[in-house]
């Protein structure tokens, strides 16, 4: 479904993304983790458009989009959930919401899009009237996935939704994306979260210094050496 060969990218003349190859098939959960500064979310960016690659190339159900603006890369179906989620705090949770169907004209089908996130959110259903800028940092996090499912994507780039949220939070967030994942949806997920990604998705990627070093079934990658020593802090507990 996304095929990114060869991608070289960064800022100017910069350059953070080396050779990066990925291959994400539909129905697929798959994440990319790497330590901070790797180039993960440069990666995601130059997916969803935002970065421009200065070679390779990527395709989306075999149409090729690499330096197509954001816009119409949401339009074909991918949608791209910020690290910074990028909500309107001072304009309702319904709002927010209905932002991320500026793409869809009909109504109907908007209807049906606030339905789904009601749904999946019962809680943002709730609070649909209360201004963003009020809800907990968990809230905020299914706010801007459920404002990113808003436009019916077969695809989502989700940036470390863990960041800052307590525990219990990360469990819920992971299993909304574990849910839309069984209901069809096609994921790749940047997470600092090793452990708890590997354990909910199908397939993984390491990034160091921008080039891909590991990559395969999570479950493997769970019992790889190398990613036990330096991702999953279990040096000496083993033994
Ligand atoms: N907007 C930007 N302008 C210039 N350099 C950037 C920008 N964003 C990120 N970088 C640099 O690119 C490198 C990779 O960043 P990033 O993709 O955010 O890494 P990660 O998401 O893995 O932490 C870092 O060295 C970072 O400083
Ligand atoms: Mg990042």
């Amino acid at each position: 479904m996304l095929e990114a060969s060869d991608l070289q990218a960064g800022y100017g003349y910069l350059q953070v993304i080396w050779d990066v190859s990925l291959n994400i098939s539909e129905g697929e959960f798959v994440v990319l983790i790497g330590p901070n500064g790797a180039g993960k979310s440069t990666i995601l960016r130059t997916i969803a458009g935002i970065v421009k690659p200065t070679a390779g190339e990527v395709r989306f159900m075999g149409k090729p989009i690499e330096g197509l603006l954001p816009d119409l890369i949401n339009r074909m179906g991918i949608s791209f959930i910020t690290e910074d989620l990028n909500l309107f705090t001072g304009m309702s949770v319904r709002e927010n919401l209905l932002l991320g169907a500026y793409n869809v004209r009909d109504n109907n089908q908007i209807r049906d899009s606030l339905d789904y996130v009601f749904n999946l959110f019962p809680a943002l259903k709730e609070r649909q009237k209360q201004l963003a800028g009020t809800l907990s940092g968990g809230e905020r996090k299914m706010l801007a996935l459920g404002r990113g499912l808003m436009g019916n994507p077969r695809m989502l780039l989700v940036d470390e939704p863990s960041l800052g949220l307590a525990p219990r939070l990360v469990l819920s967030v992971f299993n909304a994306l574990q849910e839309l994942n069984q209901r069809g949806i096609t994921i790749l997920l940047v997470e600092q979260n090793v452990s708890a990604s590997l354990h909910i998705t199908n397939r993984g990627y390491v990034l160091e210094h921008g080039r891909i070093v590991l990559e395969g079934k999570s479950a493997n990658l769970l019992e790889n050496e190398y990613v036990k020593d330096v991702y999953l802090g279990l040096r000496g507990v083993a033994a």
